[in-house]
């Protein structure tokens, strides 16, 4: 698993062991703590193998398999996720997410490796038509580098399906991952000040901020905060494993799912539902609009239901008090 470390990567490593597999992750701790591989191998129960190599890397990608003896499966979550930063430095964003991607499948061509899941995003939508997205719903026009990068990456997968038709291949297109291991042995660690709602609102909950500011009262939503479906980080986690599962026993070379709830919460519900799950003071301040947010996008999941028999098991309240006993063990 490349980014295994990170913040979806841990838990899924965890959730990989529970189902009986045996990960090896692939990280170079760009965007991770020193202290996760600990907490890893901690609820794993073993030391699960490391390897602190680049994604880019081919040459350190061949001595993983040399040394491993092979994989059976591939779950690439390598890259860099910071909308806003992608902004500021897109070439830093084409290297690092699409390269990484690049040399991936090269390995896996090259290697005749087969399997491969990979963490796209709701991004790709872009501003879509209609609130509630389905696979079937086309690329909307991508607002960032970093959601173009996800739509590259999308498109690399379906050109090497048809040039390599023996390869089996899936994209989980997460909607808002949030939350943290029920044991608060795992979470979410933003460097620096969080671009993301959840981080920003523990955070503040915690007296790191001062406040936390909605970016926008006066969508066309019903309290006219921006809406968003908040997916808890373990169901993201097992979606993983009926993916590779799925892949692994499919004749379909490349397939899509969303990964979400389903349903959405506006940003104002989020707040207030936090405060009143956790019992605990947010301070909060109405702002203008942030460039470049859709007023409302939630995941249709039937298709995930369907054909990878998941479907989300925590409620956003669970999500929201586990992000806040993680918040707390910091
Ligand atoms: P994260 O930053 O916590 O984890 C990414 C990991 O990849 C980090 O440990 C980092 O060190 C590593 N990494 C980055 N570039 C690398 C490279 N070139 N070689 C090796 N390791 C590298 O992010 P996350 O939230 O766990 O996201 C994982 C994946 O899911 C990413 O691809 C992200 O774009 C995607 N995703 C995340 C979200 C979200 O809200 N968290 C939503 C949609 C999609
Ligand atoms: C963003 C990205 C998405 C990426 C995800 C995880 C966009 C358009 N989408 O999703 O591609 O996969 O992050 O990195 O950027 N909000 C506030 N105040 C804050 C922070 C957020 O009101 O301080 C609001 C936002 O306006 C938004 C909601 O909270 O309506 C969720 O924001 P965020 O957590 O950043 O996720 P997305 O923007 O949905």
């Amino acid at each position: 698993m490349t980014g295994g470390v990170g913040y979806i990567g841990s838990h899924i490593a965890v959730a990989l062991v529970e189902h009986g597999y045996t990960p090896v992750l692939l990280d170079n701790l760009s965007r991770s703590d020193d202290s996760i591989p600990d907490r890893i191998n901690e609820l794993c129960g073993f030391n699960v193998p490391l390897y602190k190599t680049d994604c880019r890397d081919r040459d350190g990608l061949r001595k993983l398999l040399d040394a491993e003896g092979g994989v059976d499966g591939v779950i690439h979550l390598a890259a860099y996720k910071s909308v806003g930063e992608s902004v500021k430095i897109p070439l830093t964003y084409f290297d690092n997410n699409i390269s990484a991607m690049t040399a991936l499948l090269d390995i896996m061509v090259s290697e005749r490796l087969n399997n491969l899941v990979f963490s796209s995003s709701c991004t790709v939508y872009g501003v879509p038509d209609h609130r509630e997205v389905t696979e079937k719903t086309p690329f909307g026009n991508a607002f960032s580098p970093y959601g173009f990068t996800k739509q590259a990456c999308e498109r690399l997968m379906a050109d090497v399906a048809r040039s390599e038709p023996w390869m089996r291949q899936v994209s989980l297109r997460y909607f808002n991952p949030i939350g943290a291991h029920p044991s608060g042995k795992l979470g979410e660690l933003p460097g620096g000040v969080p671009d993301n709602l959840i981080p920003y609102v523990t955070q503040t909950a915690a007296g790191q901020r001062d406040h936390i500011t909605i970016f926008g009262s006066d969508y066309d939503t019903p309290d006219g905060t921006c809406v968003r479906d908040y997916v808890h980080v373990c169901d993201v986690a097992e979606a993983h494993v009926r993916a590779l599962n799925y892949v692994s026993e499919s004749d379909i070379a490349l397939d899509t799912f969303n990964i979400g709830t389903g349903r959405g919460h506006s940003v104002k519900e989020i707040i207030d539902i936090f405060r009143r799950v956790n019992k605990t003071e947010v301070r909060s301040e109405e702002g203008p609009r942030r460039p470049g947010d859709v007023d409302a996008i939630y995941a249709n999941v039937d298709k995930a239901s369907a054909t990878l028999g998941w479907t989300s098991k925590y409620t956003v309240e669970e999500a929201l008090k586990h992000a806040w006993e993680w918040q707390k063990s910091l």
